[in-house]
């Protein structure tokens, strides 16, 4: 939801290191970009559209400075335009400013400024910022001053990043937007997420809310927010710079499907003992076992959450699973030891973050299930059990989601009240174990591929699944839509006749998850024919034990393997079908329309 980079200390290579800052956080958004860099004056470009939009531009200007800032927006006051993207500037030219987030006092702010002459250029929030600023240098203020000043004016939310003409000093600052430092010998710079400078340092500073960053070419300094200077700590992180490379593939989410056994090997790396049969997570060690959990998340993260309750019903705890949007204003109950788990991937989905908020405000215990380390719910959380799946640039999330399914799982048995049921805990982790290896064969087959040939040109596609298949089905059906832009819907399977089936007709494909052969299985069998029966066309993703090839059209497989790990397996399956069928529509995979990775408003 917009990215922010800046860089002090690259010289002559200040421009690009902010362009290739940039190009990794234009999963962040993609509508327009733009840079500034400061010198004696200041140098600013700016385009509408996607980051070679600027690029071209840039290839055509002269630009000085080695101080330097950079944006890449997700529009959320104003359209997508030259005039409404950032860096957003003063009047005279002297300050330049970059924000992610929303300034929800703006409007105010703006009607006063023009009161007192100002003309705005834009239509966004974030031009109030370097008019403030640049009405205290007016009155003699010093460029921190100025900084300062503006921002104790704003309400909202914000990560802000600022240059001066003449001061040789990124100025920033973190309000419940995310914002990070990244260290190195003799240069700084800050992002909204670590992958932007992942190539020249490691080492970073997660900023908390409220703090100010000051970066210069001699040093770099945090203050909190009544100015004091603060002794951060320094973190090193784990990824590296390859891992945010396409790696010659076409396309992240396609480098991301593919990265599934190595994410899913790391998730279990060390927390599940086959010898021993047990479940350590270490992260979790003074995590008590709750009366209740209470999920909270968004999208495809939510998919987990709902299939994460059915699992903790099966060990005896009640759970259940909120949109992290409809959390506060439907007021779920906190019963006593509840403890309210956020599943992000990003750790930074503001209404996820607030859902947690109102739940730790009224007394619960929360965890963060996610895979980004220093993100604000794993700072914010009581616990946080990471995923450990790798850098997700692609907007729409894969390995994340089949990491996150693994860790539900790692979470329920350490849950788990009276201890794990040997003989079942076994099976769970052979069926983990495998995981890896069954996920590798579901990719190596090329069926989803081909059957996208057949089915192209339909109406609609839906998608339905029972049990821990459901989630599944919805998220099959998101994925899908999100992009190929096609209509599509998930259903449970048993919902189908209750009003869904009026829209099938055999120009609705029906992708039907039916595994095992079970009383479960042979009622999905059941709506498998109710809609074979109106003349929709069929695939089945089954590993065949429900004899479903009977009444089919196309099968894609996926071997037998426990209860809980097939759904990881039926949703890769179900990846590769819409990332085949996006690919065929020649739709941009990575960066869906309207569409941003990490929602950093609510
Ligand atoms: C869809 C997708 C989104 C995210 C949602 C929550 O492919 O990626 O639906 O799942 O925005 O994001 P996180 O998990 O970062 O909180």
């Amino acid at each position: 939801m917009c990215g922010i980079i800046g860089c002090v200390g690259r010289g002559e290579e200040t421009v690009e290191t902010l362009l290739s800052g940039l190009s990794t956080l234009e999963y962040r958004g993609y509508d327009s970009a733009g840079i500034a860099l400061a010198n004696g004056s200041l140098d600013v470009v700016k385009k509408q559209g996607e980051l070679d939009a600027l690029e071209q531009v840039v290839a055509t200007t002269t630009l000085s400075g080695s101080v330097g800032i950079g944006h890449t927006r997700w529009s959320t006051h104003g359209p997508p335009s030259d005039r409404n993207a950032h860096p957003h500037t003063d009047t005279e030219g002297n300050v330049a400013v970059v924000h992610n987030g929303i300034i929800e006092n703006y409007q105010e702010l703006r009607d006063e400024l023009e009161r007192e002459g100002v003309v705005f250029t834009s239509d966004t929030d974030s031009e109030v910022v370097p008019h403030l600023m640049a009405r205290s240098l007016h009155e003699g203020a010093s460029p921190r001053e100025a900084f300062r000043d503006a921002i104790s004016q704003l309400e909202g939310s914000y990560a802000i990043a600022a240059v001066v003409a003449g001061a040789d000093t990124i100025f920033a600052v973190r309000q419940d937007s995310p914002l990070v430092l990244g260290i190195d010998d003799d240069a700084y710079y800050l992002a909204s997420d670590v992958p932007a400078f992942l190539e020249y340092t490691r080492d970073v500073v997660y900023l908390e809310d409220g703090q100010f960053a000051e970066l210069r070419a001699d040093g770099w300094t945090v203050f909190d927010h009544e100015g004091d200077e603060t002794t951060p700590t320094v973190d090193t992180v784990e990824w590296s710079a390859e891992q945010t490379g396409k790696s010659g593939y076409d396309h992240f989410m396609l480098k991301e499907i593919n990265e599934q056994p190595t994410a899913l090997r790391q998730c279990l790396s060390g927390r599940v003992d086959e010898v021993s049969g047990g479940v350590t997570v270490d992260e979790l060690d003074d995590l008590d076992t709750p009366s209740a959990v209470q999920f909270v998340a968004c999208g495809t993260s939510y998919h987990a959450a709902l299939y994460a309750t059915t699992l903790l019903h099966e060990v005896g705890i009640p759970a259940n699973a909120y949109l992290a949007s409809e959390y506060a204003t439907t007021h779920p109950p906190l019963p006593n030891d509840t403890l309210v788990v956020g599943i992000t991937q990003s750790g930074e989905t503001a209404d996820t973050l607030s859902a947690l908020r109102n739940a730790e405000s009224r007394g619960a215990e929360t965890l963060a299930l996610t895979n980004v380390v220093g993100s604000s719910a794993a700072r914010e959380c009581d616990h946080a059990l990471y995923l450990r799946a790798g850098p997700e640039i692609g907007v729409a999330a894969t390995k994340t989601f089949s990491s996150q399914l693994v860790g539900v799982n790692l979470l329920v048995e350490r849950l788990r009240p009276s201890g794990s049921p040997t003989g079942e805990l076994r099976s769970l982790i052979a069926g983990l174990r495998d995981l890896p290896g069954h996920v590798q064969q579901v990719l190596d087959d090329s069926t989803a591929l081909e059957i996208v040939d057949e089915l192209f040109g339909a109406e609609a596609f839906f998608f339905i699944g029972r049990g821990l298949h459901y989630p599944v089905a919805l998220e099959g059906a998101l994925k899908f839509k999100e992009i190929t832009y096609e209509h599509a819907e998930g259903f449970a399977a048993g919902e189908l006749k209750h009003g869904p089936l009026a829209l099938v007709t055999e120009n609705t494909p029906v992708f039907a998850i039916v595994t095992g052969d079970d009383e479960e299985a042979r009622k999905t069998l059941g709506n498998i024919k109710e809609v074979e029966a109106r003349g929709a066309p069929v695939v089945a993703v089954t590993d065949g034990k429900a004899e479903v090839e009977r009444y089919a059209d196309y099968v894609l497989e996926i071997p037998e393997t426990h209860e809980r790990t097939s759904p990881v397996l039926a949703n890769v399956q179900l990846q590769l079908v819409a990332y085949h069928m996006a690919a065929r529509l020649g739709r941009s995979i990575d960066k869906p329309r309207n569409l941003a990775k990490s929602v950093t408003v609510e």
